[in-house]
């Protein structure tokens, strides 16, 4: 399973690219509004140069019209963007043509398999489920991950499952094991993922003998 960040904010991105571990970036609306007074389209392009995998890039338009015109600007904008799409009948007529455009499409708001697999079928590029919206509404998120991933593979799917709305450590390990292909991370999990009161206490503790050898 790759990682890819579930961010807009620039410094958040350069710090997980630091890392070595990032294979992507997604954004949402609600993730640009956090990004007071930044242009959307000049932060896409900064992320864009900054992380060579896909870089999902939300359209807010509800026609099939609107989002066929906002996706193809967002796309123009470097080749490694990826159009998100929401999972309706308009934004799967979207899908169909960006993706007989070469446009790759990340089609989000997943909340069944029918959804990945319709989304799937109309040529998506990627399958957002979000675990966490799920899990709120006393759903089982992951169970939503097994059943995708078993149903791309027995009708060898090649559409490749973003486990999104990720909210804790678990989720990631989980999804991983499930068979999700991408994990899209909120930074302070990533953060967490890193952590380990045992390997803190390890790096203490040979520090402290380290510094006791030198003494001696
Ligand atoms: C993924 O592409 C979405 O941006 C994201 O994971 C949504 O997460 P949330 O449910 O925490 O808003």
């Amino acid at each position: 399973m790759k990682f890819f960040i579930d961010t807009a904010n620039i410094d958040e991105i350069r710090e997980a690219h630091a890392l070595g571990i990032l294979a992507g970036v997604t954004t949402n609306p609600s993730l640009v509004a956090k990004e007071k007074g930044v242009n959307f389209q000049d932060r896409l392009r900064e992320i864009t140069e900054l992380v060579s995998g896909s870089v999902s890039a939300e359209v807010n338009g509800t026609t099939y019209e609107e989002m066929v015109s906002e996706g193809k600007e967002l796309a123009a904008i470097a080749p490694n963007i990826t159009v998100k799409v929401p999972m309706t009948v308009d934004g799967l007529k979207a899908v169909k043509t960006f993706s007989d455009n070469n446009i790759k499409t990340n089609v989000t708001l997943i909340f069944s398999a029918n959804q990945a697999l319709l989304a799937a079928r109309a040529g998506a590029t990627y399958v957002s489920p979000f675990l966490g919206r799920l899990d709120d509404i006393g759903q089982d998120g992951l169970e939503l991950i097994s059943q995708i991933a078993q149903i791309f593979a027995i009708h060898d799917i090649p559409s490749e499952i973003i486990a999104a709305s990720i909210r804790h450590p678990i989720h990631v390990t989980e999804a991983a094991l499930r068979g999700a292909h991408i994990a899209t991370v909120p930074p302070s999990v990533i953060h967490g993922l890193m952590k380990h009161p045992l390997t803190d206490q390890g790096i203490e503790k040979f520090l402290a003998d380290y510094k006791a050898s030198q003494q001696g």
